[in-house]
């Protein structure tokens, strides 16, 4: 069989290469058919004066791309159906394929579906006082790279998969000494499991320790997040006020339910401190009622003035405390790391849940976390930031009593990066939001933190990302605004 193909000597493209090319356009085209017989690598080299590895190499590359396919003992055949027939089958622009038949859910799905994940557009504003995060652009970065860099120039253990459902040994040691320092929390590091955040710990919590139905209490207003996450698994939700002092315990006594989700050192978003009479309260009704507590101590680390009340875990006297904290606030949120630490006789079955969700958090940063807690940066780096925050804090403090006076009634500033503030105008939240926004002044209001509808007025001012200067400006600029027509 004689096949047309010009292959050029002088090209810089390889011999085998164009063979290959114009075979392959010869299959496309239909020069060459389905089912039919090459010539043989030695015939073919002959004909076209090239040696035989050329042909070889040739025929290799479309044998193992699926155009040509060898019999043994017959030769060399196109095959009946080539990739690029395949190819074309496949819709290249999303949409085009016809509806199959309706897709049931699961019940999980479903509830999914149904749960509201919309998140409160950011403000674009010239000074924004967003909150949630810290301020990024002070993390040493420099010293991240070297420890990076101690991994990544001859160190190939890690690229591995690893084995340990809980996560790396050393930073679960490290991370077991730094909680017994700074958060009284008993523990070793067998108790600990590193989760993808705490919204991977609670995520997990509620697929483990709740059915459809279970009743679960969270704080009012409180971490939307985590009420997504336990509504989408049809719990069954009990919202518990707040006031100054956290959680109003006494309100949960009743109820009954399986599990409390608690920020106790730095009330979401209020910014109250669980007073210690309300945590031996609670610690004494879980006791009694085997309801298990999750404390969410997200950003303790922040504390201005007063003495750390030590964390719930530490308090209680039996295994009713789940604790999760994370490095999102503490370093940075796209770290990704985050600890639950469990009740001896859970750490066996949230293990199996974490291995099946996603098999381990990644290796590298691991490592790098280790290293940086265990050689003292993360301390180090924690006295900077707090001293930092709290300079901005005072200045937010002092700018909002200045400007505002009794309009303005400063909720939580004794913890964290963010505070509550209770503006008194004769506006909506929307009118307050727009005149902000007309100064160049970005808000975000804590309504959607609420479960029903609160008293407008309430914001959240972030001050973590802000300059003093930036404070003051922004603070000024919204008193003028609002004030204007009160
Ligand atoms: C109450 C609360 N918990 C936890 C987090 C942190 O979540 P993650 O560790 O998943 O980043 C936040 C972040 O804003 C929060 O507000």
């Amino acid at each position: 069989m004689d096949i047309a193909i010009a292959l050029s000597p002088h090209s810089a493209i390889p011999l085998h290469r164009q063979l290959y090319e114009e075979l392959r356009r010869a299959i496309l085209s239909g020069r060459l058919l389905p089912q039919q017989r090459l010539p043989s690598t030695r015939e073919l080299a002959k004909s076209l004066g090239v040696s035989r590895t050329t042909v070889t190499l040739g025929y290799e590359q479309l044998l193992s791309e699926g155009y040509l396919k060898t019999i043994i003992g017959s030769g060399t055949f196109v095959c009946a159906q080539i990739p690029d027939d395949l190819l074309q089958s496949t819709p290249t622009e999303a949409g085009e394929k016809a509806a199959h038949f309706p897709i049931s859910l699961s019940q999980y799905g479903e509830q999914l579906a149904q749960t509201d994940l919309s998140l409160q557009a950011e403000p674009q504003a010239e000074i924004s006082f967003r909150y949630g995060r810290p301020a990024c652009d002070r993390f040493p970065l420099e010293l991240w790279r070297k420890l990076l860099a101690r991994y990544c120039r001859t160190d190939y253990q890690w690229l591995d998969y690893a084995f340990d459902p809980l996560g790396y040994l050393p930073l679960r040691e490290a991370i077991a000494l730094y909680l017994g320092r700074s958060r009284a929390v008993q523990c070793n590091s067998d108790q600990i499991l590193l989760t993808n955040g705490t919204q991977q710990a609670l995520y997990l919590i509620s697929r483990l320790l709740l059915n459809t139905g279970d009743a679960i209490a969270l704080e009012d207003p409180g971490y939307l997040s985590a009420r997504r996450i336990f509504s989408s698994q049809g719990a069954n939700i009990f919202p518990i006020p707040v006031d100054e002092s956290g959680l109003r315990v006494a309100q949960l006594i009743d109820k009954p339910v399986k599990l409390v989700y608690v920020t106790p050192s730095h009330q979401f978003p209020t910014g109250a401190i669980l007073s210690l009479p309300r945590r031996l309260e609670l610690l004494a009704w879980a006791q009694q009622t085997g309801a298990l507590i999750i404390e969410d101590d997200y950003d303790s680390e922040y504390r201005y003035g007063e003495r750390p009340i030590p964390a719930l875990q530490g308090l209680a006297i039996t295994d009713s405390v789940l604790y999760i904290g994370t490095f999102s606030k503490v370093l940075f949120p796209s770290l990704r790391i985050g600890y639950l630490v469990l009740p001896k006789s859970l750490v066996s079955i949230f293990a199996r849940a974490k291995w099946l969700s996603d098999r381990q958090l990644p290796s590298l940063e691991q490592r790098v976390l280790a290293d940086f807690i265990a050689e003292g940066h993360l301390e180090r780096h924690l006295r900077q930031m707090r001293s930092h925050y709290n300079q901005l804090r005072q200045v937010l403090v002092e700018a909002l009593k200045r400007y505002f006076g009794d309009r303005a009634t400063i909720l939580g500033e004794n913890a964290g990066i963010h505070l509550m503030v209770r503006l008194h105008f004769n506006l909506s939240d929307d009118e307050i939001l727009q005149r902000a926004a007309k100064v160049g002044v970005g808000l975000l209001s804590a309504q959607s933190h609420y479960f029903s509808i609160a008293e407008p007025g309430q914001f959240i001012f972030g001050y973590s990302e802000l300059t003093q200067t930036q404070i003051q400006t922004g603070i000024r600029r919204l008193a003028m605004a609002l004030e204007e027509i009160n």
